[in-house]
């Protein structure tokens, strides 16, 4: 019911509206990769523009892993977080010596690497490797905030245990490249923290904050 229609209304909205982002193109792990730690703290456009930049100086991990850190440096001065720079330099030189420059699709060994915790684990396993892995960000979280209409503060440990397993049951086996990445497209034109496009919403009919009038008012913050 709530979640067939909700994969029903999301997939082909995607399917139609889906930004041409470079990494889109072939799903190279590497480039997932790289695209999942440089858009941590970094607006989409910006992104783009240095992961251009970025892929035609060191088009693959044994080129990372061959650099010297200064010229990785180089590459992402004004991204700033500059440890993500390092650890993607120390994950490269790891996954070189480990598997021979392939990245694994594995969940636990993504997250045994330098610079990756959970969330960058599942965008790499679900969207480079197709795993049946939901990506929970702060853009799903708040979505399904609004979805749901969920009351309790989005940090507490109730709600976020509730935001997880919605996640995974919203997943539709098989698709989980294109159903993680519809949400964070989503997240990021149409359900936005401030002035959602509830209008060009393709969820807006199901979503319960939508017709309960609560929109502006989901995600709770955190209580102080
Ligand atoms: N933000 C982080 N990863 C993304 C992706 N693959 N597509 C859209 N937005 C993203």
């Amino acid at each position: 019911e709530m979640i067939e229609s909700i994969r029903r209304r999301l997939l082909p909205w995607f399917r139609r509206t889906q930004r041409d982002l470079p990494w889109r193109r072939t799903y190279d792990p590497y480039h997932v990769w790289i695209s999942e730690i440089m858009l941590q703290q970094t607006q989409m456009e910006r992104g783009v523009a240095y992961f251009h930049r970025w892929i035609s100086r060191f088009p693959d991990l044994a080129a990372v892993a061959a650099a010297t850190e200064q010229e990785i440096l180089k590459y992402w001065e004004g991204l700033g977080y500059y440890a993500r720079a390092r650890n993607l330099h120390r994950a490269a030189r790891l996954l070189m010596d480990r598997y021979d420059g392939d990245i694994p699709c594995d969940y636990s060994e993504l997250l045994s690497l330098p610079g990756v915790g959970p969330y960058t684990a599942a965008a790499i396993a679900s969207i480079a490797c197709g795993q049946d892995i939901a990506v929970v960000d702060a853009n799903v979280a708040r979505i399904l905030a609004r979805l749901y209409d969920i009351e309790q503060p989005v940090k507490t440990a109730g709600c976020r245990q509730r935001i997880d397993a919605l996640a995974a049951a919203l997943l539709p086996p098989g698709k989980a490249r294109i159903f993680n990445q519809a949400l964070m497209d989503l997240g990021g034109l149409i359900c936005t923290p401030k002035n959602p496009d509830c209008d060009h919403c393709p969820l807006a009919e199901v979503c319960r904050a939508r017709l309960r009038g609560t929109v502006a008012d989901r995600p709770v913050p955190a209580s102080r």
